[in-house]
């Protein structure tokens, strides 16, 4: 039988069953219980962060760190145009508008030197986004946003365990947010995280959090928040899979340098970057076609997964997408447009093996060959 390849598998080779039946067997089945402590101060600990909030995924993680960061109706909030569709949605949520940046070429993304041309009246903040687990790079971000008193969140959600000249996403931007979904670095199943160092921010957090029930005083709710809590069951899986999360990260790494190895010679081919001051931890192995080539990239997929190999086109920029095309002109994004019509991310799970990257990339040259012919080789 055909061995199938989905892009992503979850991991979960440790203590998560025994961890999940403990709840089970003592009732703590809900959003009380001794593993979302755990889980949070362990995830706290790996960031070098002063507090983790866990809450119930990276969608609301994002909302309740917006919400803390004080945005509100007709603010503005700045983000790259290449990300999940969360990131923007989660800035409407509070009622304000997104503002898109264009990309850097190499690391695919947010481009430092776009965004002071998109700073007016109304921009309150910025979120960076590292994607498909390369850092973005902060200081300049870090920098602008001090000269014009904006906020930074990280949304690290493809990130955990990246670093940036030497610090841990996460610690960098003013607050931080993660996704813990099944096909992420490490998981819950669904769930996010939040993480920051400054106690305000975690306090209105946990606050929003739990419905706005005031700490002192149960029942009483001073604000209106939200039902986002994680669950104990989550967070023993995520307990889990902090134990291991080196082995996590380095799974990643190992299996991006195979497609390193096996395809860095095909002159079709752009692969993803580090540069010197990253560590990328590369949650989705990815390849992008040469330019002009954007007519195979669909093509290519579907060919592929003829052959059992699952593939994924590159997000569709934000400013591409119906709720969001009307808010600012299709030429400002060259670069994303570029990479996005030609990328594709690939099988990219911990448990892949050097034999089944080599069989998979055998595939995309064959594939390659067979669409391009001499016409595709001929542009190179
Ligand atoms: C960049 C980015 N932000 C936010 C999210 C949202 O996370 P979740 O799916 O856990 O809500 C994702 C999820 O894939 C993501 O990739």
């Amino acid at each position: 039988m055909k061995k199938m390849y989905p892009v992503a598998i979850p991991v979960l080779n440790g203590n998560e069953k025994k961890y999940v039946m403990e709840c089970l067997d003592s009732t703590w089945i809900s959003s009380n219980g001794s593993y979302i402590e755990k889980f949070e101060q362990g995830f706290a600990d790996f960031c070098g962060t002063k507090h983790a909030i866990s809450c119930s995924n990276g969608t609301t993680a994002l909302h309740l760190a917006l919400l803390a960061h004080g945005v509100e109706w007709g603010d503005e909030v700045i983000i790259p145009t290449l990300t999940f569709v969360a990131t923007a949605n989660a800035v409407v949520y509070c009622g304000a508008q997104p503002v898109f940046v264009d990309s850097e070429s190499e690391t695919w993304n947010m481009d430092p030197e776009l965004i002071e041309s998109k700073i007016t009246p109304r921009t309150k903040g910025i979120i960076v986004v590292h994607i498909y687990g390369h850092p973005t790079d902060m200081d300049p971000i870090m920098g602008i946003a001090r000269k014009h008193g904006l906020f930074v969140i990280e949304d690290a959600a493809e990130a955990v365990g990246a670093q940036y000249k030497g610090r841990m996403v996460g610690s960098i931007g003013h607050s931080a947010t993660f996704s813990l979904f099944g096909n992420k670095i490490i998981t819950t199943g669904e769930g996010g995280m939040i993480t920051t160092n400054d106690d305000r921010i975690a306090d209105q957090i946990r606050l929003l959090r739990g419905q706005g029930q005031d700490p002192q005083k149960r029942y009483w709710f001073p604000v209106i928040g939200y039902n986002y809590r994680m669950t104990n069951m989550q967070a023993a899986v995520g307990c889990a899979q902090l134990e291991n999360i080196h082995w996590h990260i380095e799974q990643r790494i190992r299996v991006a340098m195979l497609y390193q190895q096996f395809l860095e010679d095909d002159t079709r081919l752009t692969l993803p970057v580090q540069k010197e001051w990253a560590l990328n931890v590369f949650w989705m192995s990815s390849i992008i076609l040469k330019e002009g080539t954007s007519q195979y990239r669909d093509q290519v997929m579907l060919q592929l997964m003829e052959r059992g190999i699952e593939s994924r086109p590159f997000f569709y920029p934000m400013h591409t997408l119906p709720p969001y095309r009307k808010l600012q002109m299709e030429e400002e994004f060259p670069v994303v447009n570029r990479i996005s019509a030609l990328g594709m991310n690939v099988p990219s799970y911990g448990t892949l093996l050097e034999d089944d990257v080599k069989y998979i990339c055998m595939n995309i040259k064959e594939v390659l060959d067979r669409l391009g012919g001499d016409e595709y080789r001929d542009q190179s």
